[in-house]
């Protein structure tokens, strides 16, 4: 088999969560793009149209399953659904995250009714979908955390604390499903979308991530996707248990 080969996702079912926009649907697209069918599950049905009509023109199969990862009978009725309708699923990437405002600032100021919904969708959602994909053995798993899953950030408490939980899980999952299923996490640097919107239109904020930043600017979703694609296929075999970082450098500093 040569190396590129071993890049190859044909015959391979995927689900990633988070996928109706940003760094999700450019890790299904890519997917799709690398030979694998690909179902993108997030909450907005005409988000997702657009994506699954994307995978289409990609060649891959798929199919519409609005889901909200927090749900456990919609999470069982999508797998449930792509084992039925695709077949046997290889291939789960945990990407669905959130940040909201009141899950920002410092300790004394942050909502619980935040802090619960930060950590019930990253984290907890990331556990209960690989769980319920996991009952039938899966190939691949990667979590998609942040370089708040690595370091500490700033006014970003409850997402740090669900990023670092991930990496957690990571590994512990990692141990638990080896030899058969690997597990590995990305901790991805600032990627401009939605979640970072309000962070990119602050001149002064967005000036001190880039200088905060090795490689002076933000990844592109695309950037994201393909680390992603390595650790989801058999280019990665020898790879279960690592948190990759795709940071720009953020984490060396
Ligand atoms: N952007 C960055 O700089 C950055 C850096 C490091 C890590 N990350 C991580 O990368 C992942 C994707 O982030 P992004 O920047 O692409 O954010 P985004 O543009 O806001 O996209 C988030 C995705 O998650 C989905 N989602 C949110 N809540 C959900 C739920 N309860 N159930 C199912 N899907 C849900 C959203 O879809 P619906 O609203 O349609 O449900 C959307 O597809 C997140 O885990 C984030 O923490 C991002």
């Amino acid at each position: 088999m040569s190396v590129l080969d071993a890049f190859d996702c044909s015959n391979r079912i995927a689900v990633v969560t988070g996928a109706s926009r940003g760094i999700g649907r450019a890790i299904a697209l890519s997917l799709a793009e690398a030979g694998a069918d690909v179902v993108p599950a997030a909450r907005s049905e005409d988000a997702l149209e657009t994506v699954v009509g994307e995978i289409e023109q990609r060649g891959g199969e798929t199919l519409l399953q609005p889901t909200d990862v927090t749900d456990e009978t919609g999470v069982r009725a999508l797998f449930d659904r792509v084992e039925e309708d695709l077949g046997h699923v290889d291939i789960l990437v945990n990407n669905a995250g959130i940040n909201p405002e009141d899950a920002l600032g410092k300790p004394e100021a942050i909502e619980m009714a935040g802090y619960d919904r930060t950590l019930d969708v990253n984290l907890r959602g990331a556990f209960l979908c690989t769980k319920v994909a996991g009952e039938h053995e899966l190939a691949s798993v990667v979590n998609v955390a942040s370089v708040g899953g690595v370091v500490g950030l700033p006014r970003q408490h409850p997402y740090v604390a669900s990023k670092h939980g991930l990496v957690g899980l990571t590994k512990s999952m990692a141990i638990d499903w080896a030899p058969t299923t690997r597990v590995n996490a990305i901790a991805p640097g600032y990627v401009a979308t939605e979640l970072t919107e309000e962070a990119m239109e602050n001149e002064s904020l967005r000036e001190s991530l880039l200088s905060r930043t090795p490689l002076e600017r933000f990844a592109e979703p695309e950037e994201i996707a393909a680390p992603v694609v390595f650790l989801s296929s058999d280019a990665a075999a020898y790879v279960t248990g690592a948190c990759l970082n795709v940071d720009g450098g953020w984490c060396s500093r």
